[in-house]
C-alpha cells in the first residue's frame, strides 16, 4: 500500500524546550492512523506541522508522494482539518459557518448549497442549519466541525482529539460517520486520549511520550506484546499474593489498594487467585489498548 504521509526524523522546539524529538512514520492509503499519548507528548505539535500550520524545525514531510515544501497549495486542498479547539466563527449561523469555509476552496457556487446540505445530513446537524453556533453544544460544534472538514472532499483526514468531552452517543454518532467516511477509502490521521475509541477505529497507532515515538503497531498486535491476553484486577490484595505472583514469575503492578496481573492464560490463574488469594473482589478480563498504554506511559501525571 502506498503512503499518504511519509514523516522522517520531524522535529520542532520551542525554546530549549522540545515539543517533537526527531520521529518517522508512515501513513498508508485507507487507513485510519493513530496517534496517542499523555498530555503534552507532542500529538499535536506533530500534526500540526503535518498539515502546515506550526513550521517545523527539520525532518522531511511528504504527502500524497509529494515533498511537502514545494506544494503546500495543491497539498492543503486534498486535505480535511479538525482542530484540537473549536475554531468555528460564533457569530455565524451553523450553515453560514460552511458556506464562509468554503470560500477557502475553489467549490463552484452553484454545488456549494448542495454539498453543504448533504454534509448537515450526513453530521445529522440538518435540522438545526439555521442555529447561531453561540447556541450549539459541545458535541453539535464537533460535529460541525466535522462537516466544515470534509468541505473539500478531502483524500485525507486530520482530527485532532474529534470525540473530546461529548457523551457517549455523540461519540457513537461520531465513531460510525468515521467508519462510513474509511468504507469510502478517505485515510485518516487520528488522535484521541479515548483508548476504546482508538482500538475501535485505528488500523494502526503509534504512542508518542515526551516527545517521541515509544512503539507502534496495530492495536492487537500491541497488546499481545506488551500485556497479553488477560488482565485480572484485585481489590485489597492478600499480602502472600505478591510472593505468589514473583516466584511464578507473573508480571503484575501494585497500585496499593489494587492489584493488576498481566496474563495470557487468565481463566486458570483467575481460578486459583480467587479460591486462594482474593477476599475482596477479583475481576477477569481482556486486555485492552488502556493496559498498553498505562504500561508504556507509567501512571504518573505529566502536566
Ligand atoms: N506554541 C507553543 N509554544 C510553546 N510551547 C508549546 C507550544 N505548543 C506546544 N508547546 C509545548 O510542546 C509540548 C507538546 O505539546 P502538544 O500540544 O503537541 O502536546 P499534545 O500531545 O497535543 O498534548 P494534549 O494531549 O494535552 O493535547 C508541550 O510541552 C507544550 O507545552
Ligand atoms: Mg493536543
Amino acid at each position: 500500500m502506498s503512503a499518504i504521509i511519509e514523516v522522517k526524523n520531524l522535529r520542532k522546539s520551542y525554546g530549549s524546550s522540545v515539543a517533537v524529538d526527531g520521529i518517522s512514520f508512515e501513513v498508508r492509503a485507507g487507513e485510519c492512523f493513530g496517534l496517542l499519548g499523555p498530555n503534552g507528548a507532542g500529538k499535536t505539535t506533530t500534526i500540526r506541522m503535518i498539515y502546515g500550520f506550526t513550521p517545523r524545525d527539520s525532518g522531511t514531510l511528504q504527502i500524497f508522494g509529494t515533498e511537502c515544501d514545494s506544494a503546500w497549495r495543491s497539498i492543503k486542498s486534498k486535505i480535511g482539518v479538525c482542530q484540537q479547539e473549536d475554531n468555528l466563527d460564533p457569530d455565524l449561523s451553523v450553515r453560514e459557518n460552511l458556506e464562509t469555509f468554503a470560500a477557502y476552496f475553489n467549490i463552484p457556487s452553484n454545488m456549494l448549497s448542495d454539498r453543504v446540505t448533504s454534509l448537515l445530513q450526513f453530521t445529522a446537524l440538518e435540522t438545526r442549519e439555521g442555529a447561531n453556533v453561540k447556541e450549539l453544544s459541545g458535541g453539535l460544534k464537533r460535529r460541525l466541525v466535522l462537516a466544515r472538514a470534509l468541505l473539500n472532499e478531502p483524500q485525507l483526514l486530520i482530527l485532532d482529539e474529534p470525540t473530546s468531552g461529548l457523551d457517549p452517543q455523540s461519540r457513537h454518532q461520531l465513531w460510525s460517520r468515521l467508519e462510513d467516511l474509511k468504507q469510502r477509502g478517505l485515510t485518516t490521521l487520528l488522535t484521541t486520549h479515548y483508548m476504546d475509541e482508538a482500538q475501535r477505529l485505528c488500523d494502526r497507532l503509534i504512542i508518542m511520550d515526551q516527545s517521541r515515538i515509544l512503539v507502534e503497531g496495530t492495536p492487537l498486535d500491541l497488546i499481545n506484546s506488551y500485556v497479553g491476553k488477560s488482565v485480572i484486577e484485585i481489590v485489597a490484595p492478600c499480602a502472600d499474593l505478591h510472593v505468589m505472583l514473583k516466584e511464578n514469575e507473573i508480571s503484575f503492578e501494585d497500585l496499593g489498594q489494587r492489584l493488576i496481573v498481566y496474563c495470557n492464560d487468565g481463566e486458570t490463574l483467575y481460578r486459583e487467585l480467587l479460591n486462594d488469594h482474593c477476599h475482596d473482589g477479583c475481576m477477569l478480563r481482556p486486555a485492552t489498548l488502556e493496559d498498553v498504554f498505562l504500561r508504556l506511559t507509567g501512571r504518573e501525571l505529566r502536566e
